[in-house]
């Protein structure tokens, strides 16, 4: 099976969590994720959704006003975290920090979900591949190879997320030979079979399509995520 990842960003107010939840929950599928606002992690999982975080703090646990740190999320029965999304390396000059919280996250057991992705400018300028490369170096770098077996890689060009580029999703050739570049890539230098997913304006328009490509390992979903009847309809669409 599939990952289907739901990426719920800062999106909800309690209510409409709570309504999101009460029709979620009677779907739950081992393969489907939901990457939920910290806040609301309890009322995900009291109703047995299988619930992941967004980020993750680059420190341990202490005096770090606002941060909510890896041991924690661990102790709430968080086994999965997003790290590096590109609103959060746009936004939160996350580049500084991804190989600290990446460390964190497999210092407590908890499987990162590292993205990376090429904007616009970059994949005009064909340098796609040196991107994620360096992205790949500086999130790995000092971490020993066995541990990284278990990160999973989303691979999301900016260019193709719905809310900060385009919303065109690449072509399946495109994608295929991009994700085969990662893993071949991860393969030859951390020496481990990574899985990767592709996320940008994955809907219900487009998933037929993308489910064509045989070496995508799963998808990260934004906006289709927050419509539960959207939602619901894509997951099922899904192999
Ligand atoms: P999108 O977002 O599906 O709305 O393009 C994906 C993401 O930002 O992870």
């Amino acid at each position: 099976m599939k990952y289907v990842i739901a990426n719920l960003k800062a999106n909800f107010d309690l209510e409409k969590a709570n309504e999101y939840i009460k029709y979620m929950k009677k779907n739950n599928k081992d393969n489907v994720l939901y990457a939920v606002p910290y806040i609301y992690i309890t009322n995900f999982i009291n109703n047995g959704i299988n619930t992941i975080s967004q980020d993750v703090s680059s420190q341990n646990m202490g005096a770090f006003t606002g941060e909510v740190c890896a041991s924690q999320l661990k102790s709430m029965g968080i086994n999965y975290s997003l790290v590096g999304h590109s609103e959060r390396r746009k936004n939160y000059q996350d580049d500084l920090y991804i190989n600290d919280k990446i460390k964190r996250l497999l210092e407590n057991d908890i499987v990162p979900i590292l993205c990376i992705g090429e904007n616009k400018e970059e994949r005009d300028i064909h340098k796609t591949k040196d991107l994620l490369t360096n992205e790949l170096i500086n999130a790995f770098e000092g971490i020993d190879h066995n541990k990284l077996s278990k990160v999973i890689i989303a691979y999301e060009p900016i260019w193709s997320i719905s809310t900060s580029g385009v919303g065109i999703v690449p072509s399946n050739e495109e994608i295929s030979s991009t994700i085969q570049f990662i893993k071949d890539y991860v393969k030859k230098h951390y020496n481990f079979d990574a899985k990767v997913l592709y996320g940008g304006s994955v809907n219900n328009s487009c998933i037929d399509e993308l489910e064509k490509i045989d070496n995508v390992d799963g998808y990260l979903v934004g906006g289709c995520s927050l419509k539960y009847l959207e939602f619901e309809k894509l997951i099922n669409r899904i192999k």
